[in-house]
């Protein structure tokens, strides 16, 4: 069984999508501990809803940057975790969690990278007006979302669609792909060549690698 650790800065939808995943018995998977950087998260309640241990660090309360995360990586080393999920997590890793868990932690991004990353990717597609968006999951590196892409899913975009209407048909597609990346992972279906991801099975199974997207049938 693998074992999660998960940060996430606010509501936490996508940590609750891979709890109820995992509760369903469709991930074999356990969340250790969640970390928030804000003490009033609401995925700090959904924690305790699931009696998932969950600690508030506040890099105020650190000298700087490196101790913050160095911190972190103690904390989630304690507890045997061996992916990092960032769940909504809304700062830049730094170096010294990416060392310690160089390509195992994943990161969701509600665009298709590399185009708008950072902050507020559903606005600024919406404001560039693209006809296909969507979210990215990836392996966290030391750029801003430039980490190697394990899974992707599109949506369409419309040409009224604001930030909330294009985030809302993204974040559905989140909920998926996020567990979806999970069950690769821990099934060893995931390799990495350089920064290629790798998924077993994808060239004989197109939809291995791309699931299929509901929203396009409605
Ligand atoms: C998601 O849109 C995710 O892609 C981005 O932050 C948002 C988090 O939402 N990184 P939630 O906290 O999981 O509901």
């Amino acid at each position: 069984m693998l074992t999660l650790g998960v940060l996430a800065s606010g509501s936490g939808s996508n940590f609750q999508s891979i709890v109820n995943n995992i509760e369903s018995g469709y991930l074999n998977a356990r969340v250790a501990v969640l970390i928030s950087d804000k003490p009033d998260a609401y995925a700090i309640e959904r924690a305790k809803k699931h009696n998932i241990e969950h600690l508030v660090l506040n890099p105020k309360d650190f000298p700087d940057k490196d101790a913050y995360y160095s911190h972190i990586a103690k904390e989630l080393k304690r507890r045997g975790v061996e992916l990092v999920i960032l769940a909504g997590f809304m700062r830049v890793v730094g170096k010294a969690l990416i060392d310690e868990y160089r390509n195992r932690i994943m990161n969701i991004h509600p665009a298709l990278l590399p185009s708008f990353p950072g902050l507020h990717g559903q606005k600024q597609a919406a404001d560039y007006s693209v006809k296909i968006s969507g979210c990215t999951v990836h392996f966290v590196d030391e750029g801003m979302d430039t980490g190697p892409i394990i899974i992707q899913a599109a949506v369409p975009a419309y040409h009224d669609d604001t930030e909330e209407t294009l985030g809302k048909r993204i974040l559905k597609q989140e909920h998926k792909i996020f567990p979806y990346a999970i069950k690769l992972y821990s099934e060893g279906k995931i390799t990495l060549e350089s920064r290629k991801v790798v998924i077993s099975g994808d060239r004989e199974d197109f939809a291995v690698a791309n699931p299929p997207i509901d929203e396009l049938k409605t």
